[in-house]
């Protein structure tokens, strides 16, 4: 694999993306950017009240832009949010530019622990679904995660854990 310039993290809510993302970029001194936050600013409204007023879909359609918005940036740590990788059309406008130059990592954690980080959120999917439905949501992503990353990393214990082992695992 050529050298990684960029990295994107995927995963379900909760399993660690921002804080991993944000420590990784501080680590390899590179940007951090989060598609969800790029999002809220440009709306200029929270993540909730967007599915609120605009709907889902006008969000996931946002999520696109965020990607678009992305797709020529190198040294930069992106974080995404739970349903980004689950669309073709985010992965392809993503990866428009330095698909070689580009590493995927799955940030995989079990659905009790990141139930217990999001369960108090004020998510839309969290809001509008019961613990055994996100359970099977986690179910029903896990494949898609994991087929589309370049490597997957554990993250139940330290973030630092998790950083380190992503440096490891790519050709940075
Ligand atoms: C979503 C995850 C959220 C956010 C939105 C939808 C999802 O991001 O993008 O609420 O579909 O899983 P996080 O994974 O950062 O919580």
């Amino acid at each position: 694999m050529k050298p990684v310039q960029r990295i994107l993290l995927c995963g379900f809510m909760g399993c660690g993306k921002t804080s991993v993302g944000q420590a990784l970029a501080f680590r390899l001194k590179w940007d951090f950017l989060d598609t969800d936050a790029m999002i809220e600013k440009r709306e200029g409204i929270p993540i909730p009240q967007i599915f609120q007023t605009k709907g889902e879909e006008y969000f996931r359609q946002a999520e696109t832009a965020a990607a678009a918005a992305v797709a020529r940036r190198k040294n930069v740590v992106v974080s995404t949010g739970g349903g980004f990788v689950m669309r073709d059309e985010n992965l392809s406008a993503l990866l428009a530019y330095h698909p070689d130059a580009t590493g995927i990592v799955y940030l995989d954690c079990d659905f009790d622990t990141c139930y217990q980080r999001i369960c108090t959120s004020s998510r839309p999917l969290v809001v509008s679904n019961t613990k055994e439905q996100l359970r099977e949501i986690f179910q029903s992503r896990a494949d898609r995660y994991r087929s589309v990353s370049t490597i997957q990393v554990h993250n139940d214990s330290l973030v630092s854990d998790a950083v380190e082992e992503i440096i490891r695992q790519l050709p940075i």
